[in-house]
C-alpha cells in the first residue's frame, strides 16, 4: 500500500503524530495576516498532487486510527450518528459518492465492483470485504450512511433541501469542534449557525445559504474553517466537555507549543443525485504549534492572526483564556518581515 498508516490515539495518552509528509501538506488556512469570517467557498477541484485538495475524499496516514477512534466514540454514545427516516436515500447517495471516489482515486486501497444493483466493496486498510444490494438496507450491517462513514475520515452532515432552506436531518459527528448533532438534528441553516458571532450581521449566512441552495450535482465546493484545540483530541464535543474543557488549564508557557494544536476543517459540499440532499463532509486536520512553526511563514502568520483576532471570535473558538500564552509563544517565530497575500 502506498500510505503507511499510523497506529495512534486521539485521547488519554495522545500518541497522535504528524509525519514530515503530513506537516508539509497541512492545509494552512490563512492567506493573509488577519482573519475574519467570509463566504470563502471555491470549487472543489483537484489541486496540487499530494495536497489534501488533490482527491475528492483525502485519505492519509491517520485513516485507520481515526476510524478506530470513531468506533470508540460511537460505542460510548450511539447518538453521534442519527438519520431521520426520510434521509435513508441520501445515505445511499453518500455511500455511492464515497465508494465510487475512493475506488477510483485510491485503487490500491479500495475496490468497488458493480453488477447491476449487486455491489462488492473491498476496503483493504480496514480489512472489509462486503457484498450487498444497492438500496436494500437489509443487506448491510447498518444503515448506508453509518456504514460508509465508519470508513471515511471526518464528520458528515446530510442536509435535506426544502422550503428554501437546508435542514440537518442526518449526520455522523464524532470529531467536531464543540457542537452537537443530537442538539442540532432537525434544525435549519440559520438555527444551527445561531451561536456564531458577527457572521449573521455581516450577511455571511444569508449569502452562503443562497449559494448552497443553487449548488449543482457534479460541481462540489469547499471551504476551510479553523479553531484551536488542547491536545490532539478529535472528539471535542459538548457531550464530553467535562472531560476536555478542563485540559485548557493544563497549558503552561513550557508546554504550549506541544499541547496547543491548530485544528483545520476542510469542509466540502456535494449535491446528491437521487435525494437532492446536500452532503457536508467536515474533515479535521490537527497540527501542534511546534510542528507548524517548522514552516517559517506559517509560524509568522499564525502569530499575527491570533494576536489580532477580534475578541468575540477568540471567545467563541474557546481559546481567549490562553491567547496571551499562545501569542507569546508564537512571537519567537515572527521576525517582523512584511508578507504578501497567498499561502
Ligand atoms: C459554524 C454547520 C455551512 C460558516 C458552524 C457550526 C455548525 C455548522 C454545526 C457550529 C455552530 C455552533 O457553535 O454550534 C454547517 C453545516 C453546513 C455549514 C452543516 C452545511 C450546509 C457553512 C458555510 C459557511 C459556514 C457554507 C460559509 C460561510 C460557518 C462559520 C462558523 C460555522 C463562520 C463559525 C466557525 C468558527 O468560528 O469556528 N457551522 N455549516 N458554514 N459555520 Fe457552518
Amino acid at each position: 500500500m502506498t500510505i503507511q498508516f499510523n497506529d495512534e490515539t486521539f485521547y488519554d495518552d495522545y500518541t497522535f503524530r504528524n509525519s514530515e509528509w503530513a506537516i508539509r501538506r497541512f492545509p494552512f488556512p490563512f492567506h493573509e495576516d488577519s482573519y475574519m469570517y467570509s463566504v470563502n467557498l471555491e470549487p472543489h477541484l483537484s489541486l496540487r498532487p499530494g495536497s489534501v485538495f488533490e482527491k475528492t475524499f483525502d485519505v492519509d496516514e491517520h485513516y485507520v486510527s481515526e476510524m478506530r477512534d470513531r468506533a470508540r466514540v460511537l460505542a460510548e454514545d450511539p447518538l453521534r450518528c442519527q438519520s431521520l427516516p426520510h434521509m435513508t436515500l441520501a445515505g445511499w447517495d453518500l455511500l455511492e459518492l464515497i465508494m465510487d471516489a475512493k475506488a477510483r482515486e485510491y485503487p490500491d486501497l479500495f475496490e468497488l465492483h458493480r453488477d447491476g444493483d449487486r455491489w462488492h466493496w473491498i476496503n483493504k486498510p480496514l480489512g472489509i470485504d462486503q457484498t450487498f444490494t444497492f438500496l436494500d438496507e437489509t443487506t448491510l450491517p447498518c444503515g448506508p450512511m453509518e456504514y460508509i462513514t465508519r470508513q471515511a475520515q471526518g464528520d458528515f452532515a446530510l442536509l435535506d433541501h426544502r422550503d428554501d432552506n437546508l435542514w440537518m436531518d442526518a449526520g455522523m459527528v464524532t470529531t467536531q469542534a464543540d457542537w452537537s448533532l443530537d442538539f442540532d438534528i432537525g434544525m435549519n441553516f440559520y438555527e444551527w449557525h445561531a451561536p456564531v458571532p458577527k457572521a449573521h450581521e455581516m450577511g455571511v449566512f444569508q449569502r452562503a445559504l443562497k449559494f448552497l441552495l443553487n449548488l449543482q450535482q457534479g460541481a462540489p465546493v469547499r471551504r476551510l474553517n479553523w479553531t484551536m484545540t488542547v491536545n490532539p483530541l478529535l472528539d471535542t464535543s459538548p457531550e464530553n466537555y467535562h472531560k476536555w474543557g478542563v485540559q485548557k488549564t493544563s497549558v503552561t508557557p513550557e508546554n504550549v507549543g506541544s499541547k496547543y494544536h491548530l485544528r483545520v476543517e476542510l469542509q466540502t459540499l456535494f449535491r446528491l443525485p437521487r435525494s437532492n440532499a446536500l452532503a457536508f463532509p467536515i474533515r479535521c486536520y490537527l497540527i501542534r504549534l511546534e510542528d507548524l512553526a517548522t514552516v517559517p511563514k506559517w509560524g509568522r502568520r499564525l502569530h499575527r492572526v491570533l494576536r489580532d483576532l477580534p475578541e468575540e471570535l477568540a471567545t467563541y473558538k474557546g481559546f481567549i483564556r490562553n491567547r496571551p500564552m499562545i501569542v507569546d509563544y508564537l512571537s519567537q517565530f515572527d521576525d517582523g518581515a512584511e508578507t504578501s497575500p497567498g499561502i
